[in-house]
């Protein structure tokens, strides 16, 4: 039996219809009761459900499922106090404390639609995605040290609800974590009529809380992701079929059971810390390390000394900490045992052949299967993967896909390729977690996924497929570029650097980068009569930390006095990418160029 013959309902063909996937229909659940209070009823209670680690190692601390559920009821009650009901939106701003997850599942208990917005966006950043999906309530923290960097996240939080009620949103609510170790109380601003302390907060309310039973198809998060063009999409995951789909993929993915101590060094700001943190691991009844700092800090071997002291059974990062991990050395993996691995799991970009290699032969001994998972915010669990120990792996191949999933090769006329082919990644047929809408924008849900390739869901990226049937994924084909396992639309950085009064232009294309995958390479128009200057480059580079967050941050900004249009004045990127990796003289056909002489300009001015 096919699974969707007998519970979802959809149409994949924008012909044919409205795009409209349900699954499970007329079914009700709730994720956080299936997630913390079926456990409990089983007994568990008393298993750990969350180690903590601080970003300092003398941080440490431990919650089991009970405490876990007990903090996220008394939440849950607060919220309710406020008057957040089911269907509200709630915008989450926080760094990775358990307190986190705990609101992401206190949202969820009640059916309001969590919005997490990762912490390393920028104040405007967060206001725009607050007055999108104009939430009620704000979660913060006080601050937080991300290596030996302290953040002023209340600041920048504050910064952002004031911002978004300029764009017409007022936020009635910030509850505000306090992080003692980073930012304690004393040293923080807070505004009484508006901010509570977490603490005060939850201080007297229930350790119970009733469940909210939600219909399958009810919303459960947004979560806003970068698209080549426009502002970024608030991609929309219902409950029911989110549900199976990361517990499923938890299991067999990592070969999960209940009680493993397992380690996903994502963020829950992004679509990872969501199905392979908050939900998919807790499903299981996994116990989990949650990690506030990085990997590098205090030293190379952070990773290793942490899997070692928590005896951590499936480890899941991205190729580009891999990467920077690779080069500070295998002494740093030596030094530790690493015998309680059985998993290692790549995510977020292509892992490239020698990054994997070394990750298997030196991270994992040569013994852990690595499940090099493809997947993004919109499938919202893995789609292309291997299955540990279950078959063949290829080190640079997502292999195979996980059950159910139908991924097909499409050319550009929409033609199925069959057999050994490179083409447009297509979904076939819909699975469970798939994204049901663009919050607020059911029609760009359509134009954006099923419109380009009639009949199947696209996913921006191209890949090819061997003779064993294995898929090699190329990377995205449309203007998105991924910068560290990061999502950024070039549209964005552009309007980013344009919005700097002396800029009259800009152009973003990606470039290979040895340790982030992918850089983000700016070619600036100024404005007529300005000079360029370093100054001008640094304040070009803020202008998109303070616009976006500093991770998007250009790596290289090539000043471009002209740049290459066709005759309709379309930017030729195809031009740019390769300017920007020395590579002019395969050009190709420029004979659309409405200027060629901008191209010689553009390599004279490389590196200046
Ligand atoms: C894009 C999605 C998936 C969660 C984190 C990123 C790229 C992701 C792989 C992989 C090659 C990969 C794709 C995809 N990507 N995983 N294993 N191999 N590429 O989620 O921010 O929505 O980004 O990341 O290009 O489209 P996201």
């Amino acid at each position: 039996m096919r699974w969707n013959d007998k519970h979802a309902s959809w149409n994949f063909d924008v012909r044919k219809g409205p795009i409209f996937v349900k699954w499970f229909e007329g079914a009700t659940t709730n994720i956080c009761y299936n997630a913390l209070d079926r456990h409990i009823k089983a007994g568990r209670g008393d298993q750990v459900c969350f180690l903590w680690e601080g970003n300092e190692p003398s941080d440490a601390a431990e919650m089991t499922y009970q405490q876990v559920h007990d903090e996220v009821c008394r939440l849950s009650n607060y919220l309710r106090s406020q008057g957040v009901k089911k269907g509200d939106a709630v915008s989450i701003y926080m760094p990775m404390v358990c307190e986190l997850p705990i609101a992401m599942l206190a949202c969820a208990r009640i059916g309001a639609v969590h919005s997490v917005v990762f912490g390393g966006f920028s104040a405007e950043a967060l206001a725009g995605r607050i007055a999108d999906c104009r939430a009620k309530v704000l979660l913060t923290s006080s601050g937080v040290m991300r290596g030996n960097k302290k953040i002023d996240l209340k600041g920048i939080a504050d910064k952002g609800v004031e911002l978004a009620a300029k764009e017409g949103h007022e936020v009635e609510r910030v509850i505000v974590h306090e992080v003692k170790h980073a930012a304690p109380r004393a040293d923080t601003k807070f505004f009484e009529n508006r901010d509570v302390w977490w603490e005060d907060a939850v201080a007297g309310q229930s350790a119970e809380a009733e469940v909210e039973w939600v219909e399958a198809d009810h919303p459960l998060f947004l979560l806003y992701t970068s698209g080549s063009t426009g502002k970024p999409k608030g991609v929309v995951h219902s409950t029911g079929g989110y549900m199976v789909y990361t517990y499923t993929t938890s299991k067999y993915v990592f070969n999960m059971s209940q009680g493993d101590v397992y380690w996903c060094t994502a963020d829950c700001g992004w679509i990872t810390g969501h199905s392979y943190l908050t939900y998919g691991p807790l499903l299981v009844g996994a116990t989990q390390v949650v990690f506030e700092g990085v990997p590098t800090y205090p030293g190379a071997d952070r990773c290793w000394q942490v899997v070692d002291k928590y005896k951590v059974k499936q480890f899941y990062t991205a190729p580009t900490a891999i990467r920077s991990l690779m080069r500070a050395g295998e002494m740093f993996v030596k030094e530790h045992a690493r015998d309680s691995l059985r998993v290692l799991g790549s995510v977020g970009e292509p892992i490239n052949p020698e990054a994997w290699r070394w990750y298997h032969d030196v991270v994992g001994d040569g013994k852990c299967p690595i499940v090099d998972t493809w997947w993004q915010t919109e499938t919202g669990g893995h789609m292309i993967t291997p299955l540990p120990n279950a078959w063949q792996q290829k080190p640079g191949s997502a292999t195979l896909p996980f059950f159910g999933v139908v991924p097909v090769l499409v050319d550009d006329k929409n033609n199925e390729l069959h057999g050994v082919a490179e083409g447009m990644l297509c979904i076939k047929q819909a699975w469970p977690s798939c994204l049901r809408t663009v919050y607020g924008d059911h029609e760009r849900y359509q134009t954006n996924y099923f419109a380009p390739f009639p009949g199947y869901y696209f996913s921006g990226d191209g890949a090819r497929r061997d003779a064993d049937g294995y898929y090699w994924i190329t990377g995205r084909v449309d203007d998105v570029i991924n910068v560290s396992g990061h999502r950024i639309g070039t549209a964005e950085v552009e309007s980013a650097l344009v919005a700097h009064p002396k800029c009259a232009e800009a152009a973003v294309v990606g470039y290979e980068h040895p340790i982030k995958g992918q850089g983000i390479y700016a070619y600036v128009t100024l404005m007529e009569g300005v000079p360029y200057s370093e100054e001008l480059r640094r304040e070009l580079v803020a202008s998109v930390r303070n616009t976006i967050g500093a991770f998007a941050a250009p790596d290289v900004i090539h000043w471009a006095p002209g740049l290459p249009k066709t005759r309709s004045g379309k930017i030729m990127r195809r031009v740019l990418r390769k300017i920007a990796t020395k590579q002019e003289d395969e050009l190709g056909d420029t004979s659309t160029l409405a200027d060629p002489a901008v191209v010689q300009q553009l390599v004279e001015l490389r590196g200046k």
